[in-house]
């Protein structure tokens, strides 16, 4: 039964923040799972050109194509045992991987910073929306998750970016100014389907609490470090207010005036809101976005932030 996937600690959470219905269609969906998202490497192919040539291996796409990207429907065998995936014209990942790096909008010139890398999904889409130019440092605090962020990097043909394998908190100590921050941030990951999601069920609320002090002294540090004018881009696949809309409202509250919430122009989930939780927050906070689980998508937050001069 849906209810066995999560404590009912964590269900009870889930309807005072967003109501029965809601949570009856998050545990729902969560069970469900995902067609495999096929997304072009723009540096080296269109969808068409990798379109076709797929479809002439017996390959069968969905005809919707969201975000340029293929619905994969039919393999005839292990699409990633095709030279087309070997060869870095494509990557396979969640719909929701495409948002963060599409909201900023980096020049040749930017310095950009990844602070929660690996695998490196969306370290390959942002060194694409760069066109392999200017420089982008993909930070990955565990040693053990390195190689794969190596070997996405490598594949993908991306030459503008720098591994560091340390952790984000200790972003300043580089002494590096950056144009623009993706914080894809470690989270409990409760928005995440449950094919990919084995640790659901043991999700207790301590994890919740740790894991919202990491983000908020990853956030801070990282802003020390951002240029005026310069943006940062904030996700996490929780469906836990503490690791999205309330870790960016006490986030407003730090920083006050030098924080604008840029709006997110997609049309996929709901403006963030806090009217069930408290009834004092700053109205930014509907700017951000939440995706609740859905058909080809995790349960996600994103918020787009603007550093302003004070
Ligand atoms: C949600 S995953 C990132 C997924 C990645 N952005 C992608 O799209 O492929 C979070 C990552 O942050 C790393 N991490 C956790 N704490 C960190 C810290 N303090 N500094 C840097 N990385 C950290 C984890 O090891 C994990 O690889």
């Amino acid at each position: 039964m849906a209810e066995q996937i999560i404590s009912r600690e964590f269900k009870n959470r889930w309807i005072n923040f967003y109501g029965k219905n809601v949570t009856e269609r998050i545990l729902r969906e969560l069970e469900q799972s995902d067609p495999r998202i096929i997304s072009p490497n723009a540096l080296y192919t269109t969808r068409r050109q990798l379109q076709e040539s797929l479809e002439s291996q017996g390959f069968r796409f969905a005809p919707e194509t969201p975000f340029n990207c293929l619905i994969l429907e039919f393999e005839p065998f292990n699409i990633v045992a095709t030279s087309e995936y070997l060869s870095g014209l494509f990557t396979i990942q969640a719909l929701t991987s495409l948002i963060p790096p599409k909201c900023l909008n980096p020049s040749s010139e930017s310095v950009v910073a990844d602070l929660a890398a690996s695998p490196g999904i969306k370290t390959c889409l942002l060194a694409e929306v760069m066109e392999n130019t200017g420089t982008l440092f993909a930070i990955e605090k565990a040693k053990k998750r390195i190689p794969a962020l190596k070997s996405n990097i490598a594949r993908m043909g991306i030459y503008n970016t720098f591994i560091l394998n340390c952790d984000a908190r200790s972003f300043p100590g580089l002494n590096v100014k950056v144009d623009h921050i993706m914080l894809d941030a470690p989270c409990t990951g409760t928005g995440l389907k449950l094919k990919k999601n084995k640790r659901l069920e043991r999700r207790i609320l301590n994890d919740v609490t740790r894991q919202s002090l990491i983000q908020r002294e990853i956030l801070d540090e990282a802003w020390k470090q951002l240029k005026i004018d310069g943006t940062i881009v904030y996700s996490t696949c929780s469906l836990e207010p503490e690791e999205g809309e309330v870790q960016i409202n006490n986030f407003l509250a730090r920083h006050e005036k030098q924080v604008q919430v840029l709006p997110i122009n997609i049309n996929i989930g709901n403006p963030g809101n806090l009217t069930r939780w408290t009834k004092v927050y700053d109205s930014q906070i509907s700017n951000t976005r939440r995706i609740f689980p859905d058909q080809g998508m995790d349960g996600f937050f994103i918020a787009l932030m603007k550093k302003v001069r004070e």
